[in-house]
This record gives structure tokens, sequence and C-alpha cells, in this order.
């Protein structure tokens, strides 16, 4: 969908008319282009005292080709003799180290300074521990502070540039790879102020052999796949080396196949609600392919209206879609075994699951309700080898919110600190980082994409 007032804003004219109006300009993001490199220049690494991370993070990033700087920087001024200060496309901030409210102030004198040195499109990434795991109250209080720290550098970042939290378990710190490439990458565009947990891999987890097919000689299932966001996973997890299996409802036969056919892929005419559905999705992968290794659920539906004015049947055709047709699907696949050992599940959830949203009761409920259902199956998927995540997409540009009201639309837009609304492909690309078979130490996240909201959650 066009974004005329993008266009307008960006015009010299729409400039002016940006600042008296203070309306945030939005910048083009970097991203991700098949053999791209991961970073458009040098990383900066630093640490606070007794971090544990910061050998790990140097190592992967130079296996990844990336130009490490590991220096104290400690000033904004650049060299003496007057030439420009060097400029980061990433600082990563090893905070595992900090266990006093005391010794936060390290994270000032390691940010102050480098700030304003990072690059458009830039990747701040701050490394800290789960803070339930700390051993005393104050290391505790600690490192949950960190969150607040990042979650407000996401607000002040410009041109672009995000900032995330990743907290690592102990012991986990060889499994930080495919975490660390995603939220470096130019596939995490629209992901910002957002916190990632890495746990332990499974014994026997796949090391990436190739970040650019991370789903080589995968199978995968996209509910919801002939057009919008599913359209756009089908296509990443193609792109990635998926064998994609697209699943519809048969009044979508039509642009099913479009889909399937572009990415190389097959179709499924299901409607998930069907008594028989999880039964019919089973025999087909255990036919056709002898299981399955990803399963995406992102068929969803609205039927927005205030509680007062909503129909009993309004709340069910909605729960039954984005909450009900996945639980049972999912059980069906674990029961039978055909989700195969080390697979992957990532369910669509929703910034409404999270924060609520007026006329949504029944949608905020369904999402919420998938957020439980990803918390709960977790610790089963991590006995298989495998995972279960959820992605939170907030204003995606897609029909249903070309379809909204104006000012809603354009306030839902511009209400996030990179001032725009995310693309399909941005919501496709989290969802193929946690369906990597690399990727399975992150497991039971919510993870957010939308340019982090300015307001609520
Ligand atoms: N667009 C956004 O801004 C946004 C924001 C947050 C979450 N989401 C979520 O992302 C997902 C995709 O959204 P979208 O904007 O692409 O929506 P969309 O309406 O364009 O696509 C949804 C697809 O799901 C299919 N579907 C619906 N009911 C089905 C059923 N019973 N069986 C099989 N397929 C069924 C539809 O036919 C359609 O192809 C949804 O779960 C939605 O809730 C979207």
């Amino acid at each position: 969908v066009a974004d005329l007032l993008q266009q307008l804003l960006t015009s010299p004219i729409g400039r002016q008319i940006t600042q008296t109006l203070s309306l945030p300009t939005p910048p083009e993001l970097r991203r991700y282009e098949p053999g791209q490199a991961l970073l458009p220049g040098p990383a900066l690494v630093v640490g606070a005292r007794g971090g544990a991370v910061r050998g790990p993070i140097t190592s992967i990033l130079t296996a990844a080709g990336v130009e490490v700087v590991d220096a104290h920087v400690d000033t904004d001024s650049g060299p003496a003799d007057g030439t420009d200060p060097q400029r980061f496309a990433a600082v990563i901030v090893d905070a595992t180290g900090i266990e006093r409210s005391e010794d936060l102030g390290q994270l000032h004198d390691l940010l102050h300074p480098v700030v304003k040195r990072v690059l458009a499109s830039g990747r701040i990434v701050v490394l800290g521990r789960p803070p339930e795991d700390a051993a005393d109250p104050s290391a505790r209080a600690a490192q949950r502070a960190l969150e607040g720290l990042t979650r407000s550098l996401g607000k002040e970042a410009r041109e672009g540039t995000t900032v995330q939290l990743v907290e690592v378990v102990a012991g986990a710190e060889a499994d930080l790879g495919a975490a660390l490439r995603f939220l470096l990458s130019a596939r995490s565009a629209y992901v910002s102020g957002q916190v990632l947990r890495v746990g332990r891999a499974p014994a026997g987890a796949a090391d990436a052999s190739d970040w650019h097919r991370p789903l080589a000689d995968q199978v995968a299932v996209v509910t919801g796949a002939s057009r919008g966001i599913g359209a756009a996973i089908a296509r990443v997890l193609a792109r990635d080396g998926a064998h994609v299996v697209c699943l519809d409802v048969p009044a979508q036969g039509d642009a099913l196949q479009r889909v399937a056919n572009e990415v190389g892929g097959t179709t499924l005419q299901l409607d998930i609600t069907a008594a028989d559905a999880p039964q019919r999705l089973v025999d087909h992968l255990r036919d056709r392919h002898g299981g399955v290794d990803v399963v995406v659920h992102n068929a969803g539906i609205t039927r927005d209206r205030t509680l007062a004015n909503m129909e009993r049947s309004g709340w069910d055709a909605v729960i039954a879609v984005n909450l009900t047709a996945p639980e049972r699907i999912d059980d069906e696949l674990l029961r039978t075994g055909t989700l195969r050992e080390g697979g992957r599940i990532v369910c669509v959830s929703s910034m409404a699951g999270i924060a609520g949203g007026k006329g949504q009761t029944n949608y905020a409920a369904s999402k919420a309700g998938l957020i439980g259902h990803v918390e709960a199956l977790a610790p089963q998927l991590a006995e298989r080898g495998g995972s279960i995540n959820a992605v939170a997409p907030g204003f995606i540009e897609t029909d249903m919110t070309a379809a909204m009201p104006v000012a809603p639309r354009e306030f839902g837009r511009r209400m996030n600190s990179l001032s725009q609304g995310g693309q399909p492909v941005d919501v496709a690309e989290a969802i193929a980082f946690f369906a990597a078979p690399a990727a399975v130490a992150c497991n039971g996240n919510v993870l957010r994409v939308d340019g982090q909201h300015l307001i609520g959650a």
C-alpha cells in the first residue's frame, strides 16, 4: 500500500510542515537482502566490570565478518587532530556483570560517549541476565534496571537505530549467535525496545551452517498464507530455504495457489476451525512430507466492536480462529509426533494482546491467550529439542490496516519510535528467526515487531 503521507512528509515542503507541526519524519530503514553483510560498518564492543559475554560476542561477530572495535571510548568529540570521530554500525554492551544499582553508572559511562556515533539504522544491544536468576535482591534490581534503560534509549534513538536487551541465561553464552545476529542484522529493522531471552540450547541443537539459508531442507506450514502477513511469511521462509505448505480457507484458493507458485511451495485448502482440521493437517504433513519442522500460526480475524455492542457470535468466531484452532492443531501435532524432534512453532499474536485495544476485547483475549499457549508449551517443546515463541506485530501496512479510518490509521502509523508502520516482511523476518534450527535457544519469548509503540505497554 502506497503510504502517501510518508511521501508527502519526506518531500522538501512536507519536511517543513513536519517541523512546524513537530511530526516525526520517518527514516528509511535498512532491510535485509540475501547475501548482505551483517553490519554496514564496525561494531564497538564494550563491557561493564565482571561481564561474561564479551568474548563470545567478539567470536560471533568475527565469524560473521564484522570489524570489531574493542576499545574504551571516553569522549564523543573525536580525535585531537580534529578528524571526525569513528562511527559505528552497532554498539554492544556486556552488562552481565552489573550486580548492584551503584554499578549501573558504568553503563552511562560506556554509552554516553558513543550514542551519537551510531550510524543510521544502527544497532545498540545490551546483554544482561534474567533478573529472576539473580543471586540476591540487589542483583535482581540492577538487572531489571537494564530493561528501563533499553526501552528508553529505544525511544531516544534516531534515524532508524534500534535498541534491544538480550537476557542470557548463565551457561548459554555459546548459544547467543542466532539472537545476536538477528538483532544486529537488517532483518530486525522494525523491532526496537525489546527484551529477548536466550536459554541453553538443547543438546545436539544444530549450528547454522549457512546463515543466508538457515531453513534449507526444512518443511514449514504457514496458516493464512494467501495474503498479507501470511504471504510475506511464506516468501521469507522459502527465501531462507524451506519448502512451504501454504494453508488457507478454500475461498482463498486462487490467491493461495499464486503464493505457493511464487515460493515453489504447495497448498492446503483448509478451514482451521473445522472439527477435523487438526487431523487433516497431520495426515497431509505425514503423507506428503513425513512430518513438519516449522509451524506458523498466522491465520487470524478481527470482529471489532465494544463489548457492549458485540454479539456472542463475533466473540466466538475470533476465539475459534485465533486461539482454539492453534491450540487444537498443536495438541495433535505433538500427540502424533508430526512436529519432528527439534521442531519450532511460532504464533502470531498482536500488540492488542499485550496492551489491549478499544473495541477488541475478543481479539485481545485471543491474542493474549496465544501468549499463554506459548508460555504453557515452551517446556514441552524444550524437552523435544524445539521451541515455541510468539511474535506480536504492531501497526503493519496490510489490507487490514489500510481499511482503518484515516485518523486512527495515521496515529497508529506514526506513534512509535521509528515513526512509521511496519511492512509484512518485518513480521516475517522475526518469524523466520524463531523458525531457524539455530534459534532454539530462544524459547517461550514474545517478541514485539512494532517499531516500539510509544503508548500502552
Ligand atoms: N496487520 C496488522 O497490523 C496486524 C497487527 C497485529 C497482528 N496481526 C495478525 O497477523 C496475522 C495476519 O494478519 P493480516 O493483516 O495479514 O490479515 P489478513 O486478513 O490479510 O490475512 C489473514 C489470513 O488468514 C486467513 N484465515 C482466516 N480465517 C481462517 C481459517 N478459519 N482457516 C484458515 N485460514 C484463515 C484468511 O483467509 C487470510 O488469508 C493475524 O493473526 C493478525 O491478527 C496483524
